[in-house]
Formats: C-alpha cells, structure tokens, sequence
C-alpha cells in the first residue's frame, strides 16, 4: 500500500498524524506493507515552492494507491489570485487524477444528536451519503473570468458545461452504492431553471431505468436544502452536481454534530488495472484559529482513512470495526471540545489513543445502525 500523505495546513499535520499512527496500527494487525510519503500541499507548499502543489507531488499522487488529504487554507494566503491560493492545490489534484466521484457521508451519531444545532429527533442515527460530481461544472467550466467593457465597468462569468458522459458516470456511481444500502436515490438539479439541470435530470433518468431495483427521486436544489434542515432522515443517497453537492454536504455535514466527524472519499473510474485512484479527506478546513493547541477532533481524519480500508483496500469487515470503536469511544463520553458541549475534552492523540485502545481491545460493542 503506497499512502501519500498530504498534510497541508492549520491542524491538517495534526489530524494527518493521528490518522498515520491509525494507519500503521491496521498495517501491523492486518498485515499489509505501508509504505507511506509526505509531501507538501496548500500553504505549506507556497511557502516552500511559490505554489498551492508542484509537479512533482501530483506524479507522487499519481503514483500512489492512495492520497491521504488534511486541509488547506488560512488567512496568511487569502489576498493571493485564485491559481495562487492553496485550494488550487485540491482542486488539480481532482482534475489530475480524475476523481469526479465525491462521497460525502453525513452520520448522525446518536449520543451526539445533542450537540446539533438540530432538535435531536430530527437527526438522531441519520445516515446519507451525498454524491457529489467534483471534476465538472462550474468549478472547471470555460470560458471563465472577470473582463472591462469599453465603459470601463466590470463583468465576471463562469461557465457551468456537462456532457451527458459526465453526468452518466455519476449516476451510475449513486445507483450501484444505493444498492448497497436502502436502495433510494435522490437526485438534485436545477431542471427549472438551467440547461445543464435539464439534460441532468433527463441523463439521471435514463440511467435510473438500468437499476430497476433502485427507487429514483428527483429534487431542486433550493427545495434539497430545505429539506436537509427539516427532514434530513427522509434522505439515503443524494447524488448531485459539484456546485450544489459543495453547499449541500457542507449543509448535512452540520447535522452531525461536528464538522469535525466527517470523512469523505474521491474516486477515479477504475483504471486499466481494476483499481480506482484515491483521495481521502476530512471534510472540515484547515482551522487555524486552533492550529498548533492538539485540540482538534481528529475522528474525520481517522474515518476518511476508514474509507481508505473500504474503497482502496478492499477491506471493509477493517472499516466496520474502525467505525465501532469510534463510536464505544464517543458512547464512553471520550470527546475533543468541538463536541463537548459543556462537559470535559480530550486531545487529539488521548482521542485517537482511546480509538486504538478499542480496536486493540473491543468492549462491549454498542448497537450500531451504520451501513457503510
Ligand atoms: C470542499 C471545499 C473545496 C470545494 C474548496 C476548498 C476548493 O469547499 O471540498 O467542499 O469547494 O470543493
Ligand atoms: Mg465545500
């Protein structure tokens, strides 16, 4: 297993370092050689390279089984042009390796459907998994860019452009992981108002005919965000475009509890050889406002490297028992201050020490409701 390790900025080499001590414990219990790689990526790699990545750390990435992402960002480094800042970083890295497949779930963990800002029967053992297309859209579309007109006055323009190939893909990606779950899938466009959500919804359609088994729904964007905030739990797979996949899963990651609990996958088609590339992340940012202090919830880290067992090494039976322990580890009120509420905390290796110690050591397993 070659891990590339990308710990990035703020308490991005905090989080990726309890996540590498995980990987390391289940690179000795399972018996697997890993080999693992760091390189630099957002504002550590402006201030080393004069860039958000360098060519040298794509190949890496390119190289690798998988990419093991922190976070990037911070205030040092807003004032840059957008191709300068450090999410041009992540950015390349999508395009470059292709992984239009976003898997951001949102797990409500039931002793913490107190910490929501959601009344807690509203989220209490939710479960979604949104799918985010991430390589298309807006976010890459062309032309793009801010002119002067002859009356000197401004004008700035983005071009959101997809090809039914690129919208096929995605779908095909949510129908086959909803048949892996409750066999729902929910679709989100803007087919009112927009072109692209038109051959959106058409595409989704036809797709959905080839998996008879899975019930399709479709909804619009602004009606989806609605929904998560009311009646989040109504919701199994959502799959949807990179822009409105971007606010959406930021909006059902807040029904967790903590952004910090929240992992995510990217994936690739799979390549010649059977394998899909990879890159996994917390789905929280860079946090520099507590960067440096051990405090930060390191769980997201430490599930995106579940997903890492899941998706990368085919060894899901690992991921479950890593999700077990992380929520014993949670029901025995072990808790970094994000999700403390008003009762003690932890740091972020006494955390992580105490997710070892389970897999180490299960007690009593808690009824668990998870699927992935
Ligand atoms: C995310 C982030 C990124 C995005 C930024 C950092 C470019 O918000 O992964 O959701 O907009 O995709
Ligand atoms: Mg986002």
């Amino acid at each position: 297993m070659r891990l590339l390790v990308l710990p990035g900025d703020g308490i991005g080499p905090e989080i990726v370092g309890e996540a590498v001590r995980l990987a390391r414990w289940f690179s000795a219990d399972l018996g697997f050689d890993l080999e693992i790689t760091e390189g630099l990526v957002g504002g550590a790699s402006i201030e080393a390279h004069g860039a958000p990545i360098t060519d040298a750390v794509v190949e890496q990435a390119l190289a690798a089984d998988a990419v093991l992402f922190g976070a990037v960002g911070g205030p040092r480094w807003d004032h840059l042009e957008r191709p300068a800042r450090p999410e041009a970083g992540i950015l390349r890295l999508r395009q470059t390796l292709d992984l239009f497949a976003n898997l951001r779930p949102a797990v409500c963990y039931g002793e913490l459907a107190g910490a929501s800002a959601l009344k807690p029967d509203l989220i209490e053992d939710l479960d979604i998994l949104i799918i985010r297309e991430a390589t298309a859209g807006v976010y890459f579309g062309l032309p793009r860019g801010i002119e002067t007109g002859p009356d000197g006055a401004r004008r700035a323009y983005d071009t959101q452009s997809y090809t039914e190939a690129e919208i096929a893909r995605i779908c095909h990606v949510a129908f086959a992981t909803a048949r892996t779950r409750s066999g729902r899938v929910c679709s989100v466009d803007k087919a009112n108002v927009m072109e692209t959500g038109a051959l959106w919804r058409a595409v989704a359609t036809e797709i959905g005919a080839q998996y008879p088994d899975v019930a399709l729904s479709h909804m619009f964007a602004d009606n989806c965000a609605m929904q998560l905030v009311s009646r989040p739990k109504q919701f199994d797979v959502i799959v949807t475009d990179n822009l409105f996949g971007d606010i959406l899963s930021d909006a059902a990651a807040a029904l967790s509890g903590s952004l910090g609990l929240l992992p995510s996958a990217s994936l690739s088609a799979p390549l010649a050889n059977g394998r899909r590339r990879a890159l996994y992340e917390p789905i929280h940012g860079s946090a520099p406002d507590i960067a440096g202090r051990g405090m930060a919830n390191p769980i997201a880290t430490l599930l995106s490297f579940g997903l890492c067992l899941r998706h990368s090494m085919d060894r899901p039976e690992a991921a479950d028992r890593l999700q077990q322990a992380v929520r014993t580890v949670l029901a025995e009120g072990i808790r970094t201050p994000d999700i403390a509420v008003d009762g003690p905390s932890v740091s972020s290796a006494a955390l992580t020490d105490a997710v070892l110690r389970q897999l180490e050591n299960p007690s009593s397993p808690v009824e668990t409701k998870a699927r992935r």
